[in-house]
């Protein structure tokens, strides 16, 4: 059944009163149903993914599966030959526990040379998907599952691993505002010399550099993080926050002053509002402003952003914005955002965050069950009725695409999908939320039809057209890292048991997931609880 969200009750009782709302009030929790069938398929899925890569691949970054190759980096895109597949799966195998691909990993870790790259490197890539998934094996390794370990010198390794790295990577910051520059050289450490940062690149760092200045009682990777993260929090001049707590994309280095008002929940700033809440889950004491900033950000998206199309009034999506103009298309990067919410209303004890959250589950879901494939597209748009159909920036769905508009409300500006998780990440957070099966039930089909369409060769790989059935339009031969870390975790997650790291929705959340599906402990968080 679909849930219609009613811009008029949710508003109102949104933007009453959220200031004072007691964080930590006690709700009885949902019931929560183990699927091991499903819970077990998802692993071995896992196995065969790790199979291929770990035959074809490994050290290597990631696995081509078509021809049985390995790739280090891909146009634009730089993981430096660190094993990236195998850093992003490590806390995957550990949840899974999966004990010989687990003690595959451990033992590669101490051997990454994190002083040496021949390519550039990306303060964010490389901060998502080895600084998060170092700490994150650390923090599971020293809590919940801290009995598996032989020796306490191997999960030392991580930690003094991930300290080399940030070392290594912390020269970015020396800038004169302290936005860092993305861009990176190794050997020695230099920055690339750009003159902008994005607003996703400067602000999905702060979960993980705050962790480990926890865990090394050194504050100044938390320190240096934190600075970049302040122009955000603070955006000047006004052309940089169209809405208030929606930003621009762009933010000059030297001074930290936004360039542009363009924005949306897409890719490019995504994660930075995704970060707001997760820091404050992080530390309720110490990130009480960020908290504030992501509402201002979600009240702003319920009020301007909330869009029905034209085709299917049914379905609710968030519109991106150039200023205060909006631009009625979306990506599945943007899907994570039903999740978010979720987590926020949970976090919040807000239940109209929920519902709104759970709304936008609903309109990605469309997004997947309308395809011949039934996986969804990188990006698509849709016509608003409530702004001028005009062709500039209301224009209607595409002759080809007319009927397929007409059913599914949506029509598709980019066929491909590249193995990405944010539609099943946000079906977990609903799940977890409500307890309802019919969660389970989507990210199952979304699981067997990712496994029917995109399984070649040694592994799995991203495809070209989603809207092509069988084959998918032919594979683009690339199993991205972030299938490890991500796709497989929730895919699992969602059907297998109650466990410390699982997100819960009482409040006694023990971890908090970074923006590679990395669960980070949160601070202060108890130390081994495995009841067994
Ligand atoms: C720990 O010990 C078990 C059994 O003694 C062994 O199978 C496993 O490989 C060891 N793990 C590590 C990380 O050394
Ligand atoms: C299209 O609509 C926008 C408002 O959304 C308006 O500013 C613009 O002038 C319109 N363009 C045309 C060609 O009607
Ligand atoms: C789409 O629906 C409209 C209204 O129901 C109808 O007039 C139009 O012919 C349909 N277009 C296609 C391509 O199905
Ligand atoms: C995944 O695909 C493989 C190969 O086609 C098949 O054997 C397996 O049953 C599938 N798993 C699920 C859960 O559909």
């Amino acid at each position: 059944m679909r849930s219609v969200f009613s811009l008029g009750g949710g508003a109102a009782l949104l933007l009453g009163g959220l200031a004072g709302a007691a964080p930590h009030k006690q709700h009885p929790g949902p019931h929560y149903v183990v699927s091991q069938q499903r819970a077990d398929a998802v692993k071995e899925v896992f196995q065969v993914s790790w199979d291929g890569y770990y035959k074809y691949a490994f050290p290597h970054d990631s696995l081509l599966p078509v021809s049985n190759r390995y790739a280090d980096d891909r146009v634009l895109v730089f993981r430096n030959g660190w094993g990236a597949s195998a850093v992003d799966a490590f806390s995957t195998a550990l949840v899974m526990e999966k004990w010989d691909v687990v003690d595959q990993i451990l033992e590669y870790i101490p051997e990454i040379d994190f002083d040496k790259t021949t390519t550039e490197v990306s303060l964010f890539e490389t901060t998502i998907r080895y600084l998060g998934g170092l700490v994150s094996a650390y923090d599971l390794l020293t809590g919940p599952l801290n009995d598996h370990i032989n020796h306490t010198s191997d999960v030392k390794a991580i930690l003094t691993q991930a300290k080399r790295l940030a070392d290594n990577l912390k020269v970015a910051f020396d800038t004169p505002s302290g936005v860092p520059d993305n861009n990176l050289f190794f050997g020695p450490p230099r920055k690339g010399g750009s003159t902008t940062n994005g607003v996703a690149t400067i602000g999905t760092l702060v979960l993980e550099w705050t962790r480990l200045s926890d865990l090394t009682k050194d504050e100044e990777y938390a320190k240096l993080a934190q600075k970049g993260e302040s122009y955000l929090l603070h955006p000047q001049p006004a052309l940089g926050e169209p809405f208030k707590g929606l930003l621009g994309s762009s933010v000059r280095i030297a001074d930290g002053q936004f360039v542009d008002g363009n924005g949306g929940w897409g890719g490019g700033t995504d994660s930075f509002y995704e970060y707001l809440i997760k820091m404050y889950l992080y530390d309720p004491t110490r990130f009480g402003e960020y908290r504030d900033r992501w509402i201002a950000a979600v009240d702003s998206s319920i009020k301007h952003l909330v869009s029905h199309p034209t085709t299917r009034p049914d379905l609710t999506f968030l519109a991106m914005w150039r200023g205060k103009q909006l631009r009625f298309n979306s990506q599945h990067l943007a899907c994570f955002s039903g999740g978010n919410f979720i987590l926020g209303g949970l976090t919040l004890n807000e239940p109209a965050y929920t519902s709104f959250g759970l709304a936008l589950v609903d309109g990605c879901h469309d997004t997947y069950i309308s395809t011949a494939t039934g996986i969804g597209p990188e990006t698509f748009a849709w016509q608003d009725a409530r702004h001028p159909l005009n062709a500039t920036n209301n224009p209607p769905a595409p002759a080809a695409q007319a009927a397929f508009y007409n059913a599914s409300g949506f029509w598709i500006t980019g066929a491909d999908y590249v193995l990405r998780p944010e539609v099943i990440e946000s079906y977990y957070y609903a799940y977890r939320a409500t307890g309802d099966a019919k969660y389970q039930d989507w990210a199952w089909a979304a699981f067997r039809a990712v496994n029917e369409t995109c399984r070649v060769g040694s592994g799995y790989s991203s495809i070209r057209d989603v809207n092509q059935a069988p084959g998918g339009g032919g594979f683009l031969d690339f199993q991205e890292s972030f299938w490890f870390a991500e796709v497989l975790k929730y895919s699992y997650l969602i059907q297998a048991e109650d466990a410390p790291w699982q997100v819960k929705a009482d409040h006694t959340n023990q971890f908090v997931y970074n923006t590679e599906a990395h669960p980070i402990r949160v601070a202060g968080g108890r130390e081994k609880t495995r009841g067994k």
